[in-house]
C-alpha cells in the first residue's frame, strides 16, 4: 500500500495515528539535526519532519539527499506541529518519520513548483506537465472537470442523451479551415476533423434521439487568439420539435444553473438585443453590458458644418469616457496613437472635454460651436467631467474601430470586472454575410441555419438583409455559445445551398446525405453549441482558455512539449501515397 492517506487529509485529530503517506518533495529545510520536507500531492502540502532526537539515524541521513520532486512515501507519527501553519488546513499538525522509501527521483525542474513561479510562459508550456503540479493549473483542471459534471447532471436531467459521433468525418463548413486526415486505405483521399459535429447532430435529429448533447473536441484551422484554440470543446446540443425560444429558455436554464451552483451568483432575466442593435449601439455583436460607453450617431449634429473629415465618413460615432476630461494632453495623444495602431487601424480621434462648469473644449473648435458640442454630449450621453471621443469613416470599419476603443478604455478603468456576470442573448443575427475576399455571400452561422419566413423573399433582392433563426450568447463581451432553428426540408436546403453558390452538384456531393435524410422525415429541430473551454475561463474569471485546457497549443498552433506537428518518415508517406514537394 502506498499511502493510507493524502497529503492534504490530516488533522489534529489524527495525532498519535500511524501513517503512510506519498507524494512529491516540494522543499526540504536542512537545520543540521532536524529537517522539513514539505511532502505535495493533488490534494494538499504534509509537513515531514525527521529529527536526530527521534528518527532513526540512518533515516535522517537518507532525508539530507531528497532533492526537490524526488517522488518518496514515507511512514511514521502524526504529531502537533510546533509552529503551527494558519494557511494551509493541515498546519496543525506534521509527520514524524520512522522510514522511507525514494520511489523516483527527480531532475532539478526548470522552474520553481509553487504558485509563484520563475517559470516563462516558453518554459512552462515545454514542461507542462510540471506546470500542472502547480497549484494555479492544476485548480483549473479540475475547476473544468466540475463545470464539466455541473453540465451533464443538468442537461441528463432535462433528458438529453450524449451521444458521440465521428471525428474521421467529411468536411463540416463552420468558416474555419478544415484540419484533415489521409486515409491509407482510400488512395488519394482525405477525412476531415470535425470543426463542430454539426451535420451528426441533425442526423441524430433525423433519427428519433430527440435531445442530444455531448462535451466534445472540435477542430478548426484559423488563426489562433487568447480565446481560440486548434482544438478546442463545444458542450454541442440539438433538440427536435423546438422553436428559437424553446432553446433560449433551455439554454438560460444551463447558464443560470452553472452561475449559480458555481459563482453563486443569481440572474434574474437574460437581457436580448438584436444583432441590427447591437452593432448600432456597441459597434459589435457580442457586446460587454457591464459598463455603458454606449454609442452615440453623430451624422445629424455633426455633418452640418465645414468639417470635411466628418462630411464625407459614412458614419460619425463617439462615446462618453466617464471621468476623461481630467485626462491630459499627453494621455489623449496616446489614445489616438492607440486608435491609430494598425490593429486598430482609426486614422483619427476627434475629442471633446466636458468641463465640469458645463463649457466644452474640443479638438476641432474651429468648426464646432458650444452648442453643437453640447448636442454631441447630449447624444453619447456625455456629464460634466466626461471625454466624448469621436471616430468617423465606413460604417463597418468605424464601429469596430470605437468597439475596440470602448473595451480598451473600460479595461483601463478597471469595469471588466471578472466576478460580476453580464449574459446577453443576441438575437435575428443575418442569414448572410459578404465576403470581400471572394466576392460573394457565406452563411453567416452555418449553410444549415434557417432563414426567418418573413424575410425570404429578399433571399433574391437584398441577400444581406435576410434576417436568421440564429443566436449567440454572449457572457461579460465574449461569446460563449452560438446556435440557430434548422433548415429541415431539402427545397429550402437546397435554395440556401443555391443562395451560398454552391451548384446542385457541388450540393450532392458535399452535403447529399443530409438532404437524403431530410427525405425522410426530419423533424423540425435547432440547437446551440457552448464553446466550454471559454465559459469555462470566464466562470473562472479570465478570458485566456489555454490555462484552463491541460495541454493547449501555442500561438503557432504548436504543442511545444510534444513537438507536434512533426514530419513523418518517407515509409509512412509512402503508404498514404503522399508525395511532398518541398
Ligand atoms: P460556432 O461556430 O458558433 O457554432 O461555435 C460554437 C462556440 O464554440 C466556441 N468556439 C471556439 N472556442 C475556442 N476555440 C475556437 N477556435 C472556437 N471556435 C468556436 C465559441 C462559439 O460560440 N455547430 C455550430 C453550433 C450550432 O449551430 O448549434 C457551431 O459550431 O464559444
Amino acid at each position: 500500500m502506498y499511502r493510507s492517506h493524502s497529503c492534504g487529509e490530516l488533522r489534529a485529530t489524527d495525532i498519535n495515528k500511524e501513517i503512510t503517506l506519498s507524494g512529491w518533495v516540494q522543499k526540504t529545510r536542512d537545520k543540521g539535526f532536524m529537517i522539513w520536507v514539505d511532502l505535495r500531492d493533488r490534494y494538499g502540502i504534509t509537513q515531514l519532519i525527521f529529527d536526530e532526537q527521534r528518527t532513526p539515524k540512518e533515516v535522517v541521513e537518507k532525508a539530507k539527499n531528497l532533492g526537490r520532486e524526488f517522488v518518496i512515501q514515507v511512514t511514521g507519527t502524526v504529531i502537533e506541529r510546533e509552529s503551527k501553519n494558519k494557511n494551509i488546513p493541515t498546519g496543525e499538525i506534521e509527520i514524524l518519520v520512522s522510514e522511507f522509501n525514494i520511489l523516483n527521483e527527480a531532475l532539478v525542474p526548470p522552474f520553481t513548483i509553487e504558485d509563484e513561479t520563475d517559470g516563462g510562459e516558453d518554459i512552462r508550456m515545454k514542461y507542462r506537465y510540471l506546470d500542472i503540479r502547480r497549484n494555479p493549473v492544476k485548480n483549473s483542471l479540475m475547476f473544468r472537470h466540475q463545470v464539466a459534471m455541473k453540465v451533464r447532471n443538468y442537461l441528463s436531467k432535462e433528458d438529453f442523451v450524449e451521444v458521440e459521433t465521428p471525428y474521421l468525418i467529411k468536411s463540416t463548413p463552420e468558416g474555419a479551415r478544415d484540419f484533415v486526415v489521409p486515409s491509407r486505405m482510400n488512395e488519394g483521399q482525405f477525412y476531415a476533423l470535425p470543426q463542430s459535429p454539426q451535420t451528426f447532430k441533425q442526423l441524430l435529429m433525423v433519427g428519433g434521439m430527440d435531445k442530444y448533447f455531448q462535451i466534445v473536441k472540435c477542430f478548426r484551422d484559423e488563426d489562433l487568439r487568447a480565446d481560440r484554440q486548434p482544438e478546442f470543446t463545444q458542450i454541442d446540443c440539438e433538440m427536435a420539435f423546438v422553436e428559437q425560444e424553446d432553446i433560449l429558455t433551455i439554454f438560460e436554464g444551463l447558464t443560470r444553473h452553472l452561475l449559480k451552483e458555481i459563482k453563486n451568483v443569481e440572474i434574474a432575466d437574460f437581457p436580448r438585443m438584436t444583432y441590427a442593435e447591437a452593432m448600432k449601439t456597441y459597434g459589435n455583436d457580442k457586446p460587454d453590458i457591464r459598463f455603458g460607453m454606449k454609442f452615440g450617431e453623430l451624422n445629424s449634429v455633426a455633418q452640418h458644418k465645414d468639417f470635411k473629415v466628418f462630411n464625407d465618413a459614412e458614419l460619425v460615432v463617439g462615446i462618453a469616457v466617464p471621468g476623461g476630461a481630467s485626462y491630459t494632453r499627453k494621455e489623449i495623444d496616446k489614445l489616438i496613437d492607440w486608435v491609430r495602431r494598425p490593429q486598430v487601424g482609426a486614422l483619427g480621434m476627434v475629442y471633446v472635454k466636458c468641463n465640469e462648469d458645463g463649457t466644452f473644449k474640443s479638438s476641432v473648435d474651429k468648426f464646432y460651436d458650444q452648442e453643437d458640442l453640447a448636442n454631441w454630449a447630449k447624444t453619447t450621453g456625455a456629464n460634466a467631467g466626461d471625454l466624448i471621443c469621436v471616430l468617423s469613416g465606413q460604417i463597418n470599419k468605424v464601429r469596430a474601430q470605437l468597439s475596440a476603443l470602448r473595451m480598451e478604455l473600460a479595461e483601463r478603468l478597471g469595469l471588466r470586472n471578472p466576478e460580476e456576470f453580464a449574459p446577453l442573448w443576441v438575437v435575428d443575427f443575418p442569414l448572410l454575410e459578404w465576403d470581400e475576399d471572394t466576392e460573394r455571400y457565406h452563411a453567416m452561422h452555418h449553410p444549415f441555419t434557417s432563414p426567418k419566413p418573413e424575410d425570404i423573399a429578399l433571399l433574391d433582392s437584398k441577400p444581406g438583409d435576410v434576417r436568421a433563426n440564429a443566436y449567440d450568447l454572449v457572457l461579460n463581451g465574449n461569446e460563449i455559445g452560438g446556435g440557430s432553428i434548422r433548415i429541415h426540408d431539402k427545397e429550402t436546403q437546397a435554395l440556401m445551398f443555391d443562395h451560398l453558390g454552391f451548384t446542385p452538384e457541388e450540393a450532392k456531393a458535399q452535403f447529399g446525405f443530409l438532404m437524403d435524410a431530410f427525405q425522410y422525415g426530419a423533424p423540425p429541430h435547432g440547437g446551440i453549441a457552448f464553446g466550454f473551454d471559454r465559459l469555462v475561463a470566464i466562470l473562472g474569471g479570465q478570458e485566456t482558455i489555454r490555462d484552463y485546457i491541460a495541454f493547449p497549443k501555442n500561438n503557432s498552433g504548436r504543442d511545444v512539449m510534444i513537438d507536434a506537428p512533426a514530419n513523418i518518415d518517407q515509409e509512412q508517406l509512402k503508404e498514404l501515397n503522399i508525395k511532398l514537394d518541398l
